[in-house]
């Protein structure tokens, strides 16, 4: 095929990604929207392979299988809860794979500005890699996920820039030396540890979607190391798109990216929250009375409602409550969960429906009308701390007011902390009562009486 088609296939798909990608914005025309990516990328694999510039269909089809076999194994074997680190995983090695499409890009007689794109993509790549496997380890609680920060980080940090920089200025100006690539390389590894350690609690949702963006802004240097237009255009719009998701979490924790990038989480300390009044726990027969007299109720899903599974139970529930005249909104905080739009997803896959859905400036201000306010597995981001406790280390960030309804229950198994790891003052509030168990029980237990 000539190259004029091939540039045209890939406008086609570009447009496509372009159109799948307004389309995802509202969930209504979601599912549309992320077909015509497929068809996208369909379009640009296509037009790659037929490419005359394809080396060798072996090493491909080779590539294709190990690759299949791999994400088929990990795909089928991870648990619905393991999600986000499977993203942060395939995040990471879409950034090991521009880091090689780069490294096998090189030519002794490279130009300085090929050159230079190659080491970006190495650059990128390395960080992107390394920074999503520590942030992998966070999340899958291997790791401490609180930020870890020593005398000098910063100092250091600036060192290991300015070096990663002058290496690739060398490898730029004479390519054919690769003892200044493999220094880049092994710097861009320790990079990407360094920038995502200190980096943790509540403050994760941000290194999420900036390492998303990462791996955009590496295919698209990427791109431009092997001359690929597609890999220009699907690169820049992850990075953009990434950029725009983290500053959307940026804003939900009321954090400047600045802040989150080299402050740390827990600057301030979590020993100075004093909580006061006590916990009063209720069983779901004396919890289904009130509910039962409910006319209008706010439930609020967090991470507790992935690990139980609930969100079948939950619509049940809805529907239940609906069937006896209550009004039933969904609060849905942007950090909810572990990943972008988790809750989101975990609803509609239980056919909640779209505009049940609240997004928090919704909610907030109906929340002193609602008659109970459930808060299914949800602790961080329930938390009043964030608007009561000056020196609470989530201060500031903008939560779901659930303690302003008139009755709160807290579904979850103990008095445990979530991500952040912080103390939560709802627990002991008036007005709450805590639900212990699995919430995916409790809410059966309580289905059990409506019927
Ligand atoms: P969390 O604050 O993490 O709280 C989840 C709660 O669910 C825990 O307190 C836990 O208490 C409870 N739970 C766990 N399993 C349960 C089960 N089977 N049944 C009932 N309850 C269960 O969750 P959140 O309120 O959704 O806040 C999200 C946090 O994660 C924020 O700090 C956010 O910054 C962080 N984060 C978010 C993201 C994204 S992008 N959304 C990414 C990384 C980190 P028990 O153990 O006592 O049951």
């Amino acid at each position: 095929m000539d190259a004029f088609s091939i540039n045209m296939a890939y406008v086609v798909s570009a447009v496509l990604f372009i159109v799948g990608l307004k389309r995802l914005g509202s969930p209504a025309t979601a599912r549309q929207g992320n077909m015509l990516s497929s068809i996208a990328m369909l379009v640009a694999i296509v037009a790659a392979l037929v490419d005359n510039a394809i080396m060798s269909y072996q090493m491909i089809g080779i590539g294709v299988i190990i690759g299949a076999l791999i994400g088929a194994f990990a795909a089928k074997r991870v648990e619905m809860t393991g999600m986000p680190e499977l993203v942060a995983l395939f995040n990471g090695f879409g950034g090991l794979a521009s880091l090689f499409v780069g490294w096998a890009a090189i030519e002794p007689s490279s130009e300085v500005f090929t050159a230079f794109t190659i080491f970006l993509s190495i650059l990128i790549g390395g960080v992107t890699f390394t920074g999503s496997i520590v942030a992998w380890a966070k999340l899958s609680e291997r790791i401490n996920g609180r930020p870890m920060m020593f005398a000098g980080q910063r100092v250091v940090n600036a060192l290991i820039v300015v070096s990663v920089f002058a290496c690739g200025y060398m490898f730029s100006i004479d390519p054919s030396d690769h003892t200044w690539l493999y220094a880049a390389i092994a710097l861009s590894f320790v990079f990407g540890i360094m920038a995502v350690i200190p980096i943790g609690g509540a403050d994760m949702p941000v290194v999420i979607s900036l390492l998303n963006s990462y791996s955009g802004l590496a295919a698209c240097a990427a791109g431009f190391a092997v001359s690929n237009n597609i890999l220009i255009v699907a690169g820049s719009l992850v990075g953009a798109s990434g950029i725009i998701l983290t500053q959307i979490m940026c804003k939900a924790m009321n954090r400047s990216l600045s802040h989150v990038l080299f402050s740390g989480f827990s600057a301030v300390s979590n020993d100075v929250v004093e909580v006061e009044g006590e916990i009063k726990p209720i069983s779901s027969d004396d919890a289904f009375y009130v509910l039962e007299a409910a006319s209008s109720v706010a439930i609020i899903p967090g991470y507790g409602m992935a690990v139980a599974q609930a969100q079948h139970v939950v619509k049940e529930l809805q529907e239940l409550l609906e069937n006896n005249g209550c009004e039933v909104n969904f609060g849905i905080h942007p950090v909810a969960g572990r990943m972008p739009g988790h809750m989101n997803v975990l609803l509609a896959e239980a056919d909640v429906s779209y505009d049940q859905l609240l997004e928090m400036d919704e909610i907030n201000p109906r929340m002193e009308n609602v008659d109970v306010a459930i808060v299914i597995g949800a602790n961080d981001v329930v938390n009043p701390a964030a608007r009561e406790v000056k020196s609470s280390p989530i201060y500031g960030m903008p939560v779901i007011n659930v303690d302003k309804a008139r009755t709160v229950f807290v579904l979850k198994r103990s008095m445990a902390s979530g991500f952040a790891g912080i103390e939560n003052p709802l627990f002991y509030k008036d007005n709450t009562r805590m639900l212990f168990g699995d919430a995916k029980e409790t809410i059966s237990a309580l289905i059990r009486q409506f019927e």
